[in-house]
């Protein structure tokens, strides 16, 4: 059964259902409560997609199956137009594993499903979800809130980003290169960004969803919504159906 582990709530909407939704778990403080609700389309009581949460641990991922490798390459394409339908929490799941989850979940060295130079595993992806932001952590597979809105039509200069289910952003989190000379940090920066794009490109042709990579967008602004201290905003990705 797919669960969602919600800790630290921060909307009302959410906390009025929860008293008939989930078991209070492991109070980590005073102040932060965490809670297991079902997350299965039948009872769905809130989604990643509506929820503004501090942390959210997402689904467990599908890691494997799905389409042939030759079939999804023979569908990948880049799609533009956008319906304003919501992706279930698991396919956020699936989709933010896929671009860069932990493969190889080795306690002191885990691996992602994209290769980064020196294993720096230096590009964060934050997402845009109807009602905030979120940082993605591989290890543990979590979301952390960094702002609260919607800023999805602030995820690029095409019309088409307030469209998309969620609007991926792909940073070059420059804590992570240290002590790189000025060319590495460019060069692998943009490389290991392509990488996790195709992996959505991929995804997105397995799963039947649309996808769009865009550089034409607006780094600074970016930079600011998402709270950005040290790195490049490298590209976005907003995907939907
Ligand atoms: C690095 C990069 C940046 C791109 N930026 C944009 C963009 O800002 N806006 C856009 O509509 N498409 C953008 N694209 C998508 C390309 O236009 C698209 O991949 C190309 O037309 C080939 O189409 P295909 O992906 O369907 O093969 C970008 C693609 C790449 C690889």
């Amino acid at each position: 059964m797919k669960k969602l582990l919600i800790s630290a709530f921060s909307i009302a909407c959410a906390l009025s259902s929860l008293s008939s939704c989930g078991k209070t778990e492991n109070a980590e403080s005073s102040n932060t409560a965490k809670l297991v609700c079902s997350a299965t389309t039948e009872n769905q009581v809130f989604s990643i997609d509506t929820l503004v949460a501090d942390s959210i641990i997402l689904p467990a991922p599908q890691t494997t199956g799905g389409m042939p490798i030759y079939d999804a390459l023979s569908a990948r394409a880049t799609f533009r137009n956008f319906k304003p339908d919501a992706l279930s929490d698991q396919t956020i799941s699936n989709l933010l594993w896929t671009a860069s989850g932990v493969n190889r979940p080795v306690a002191d060295d885990p691996r992602l499903t994209a290769p980064t130079a020196r294993n720096a595993q230096e590009i964060d992806i934050y997402v845009c979800t109807k009602t905030a932001v979120y940082l993605y952590l591989p290890v543990g597979h979590k979301l952390k809130l960094v702002n609260k809105g919607d800023f999805r039509a602030q995820a690029g200069n095409n019309p088409f980003h307030a469209n998309a289910s969620v609007d991926l952003i792909m940073v070059a989190n420059y804590d992570k290169m240290q002590g790189w000379d000025e060319h590495s940090i460019a060069f692998y920066g943009a490389t290991d960004t392509g990488y996790i794009s195709q992996n959505i490109y991929l995804f997105c042709a397995a799963e039947n969803l649309k996808t769009c990579v865009c550089g034409n967008i607006n780094r600074e602004e970016i930079a600011k919504f998402i709270n950005l201290k040290n790195g490049y905003v490298t590209l976005t990705q907003p995907i939907g159906k």
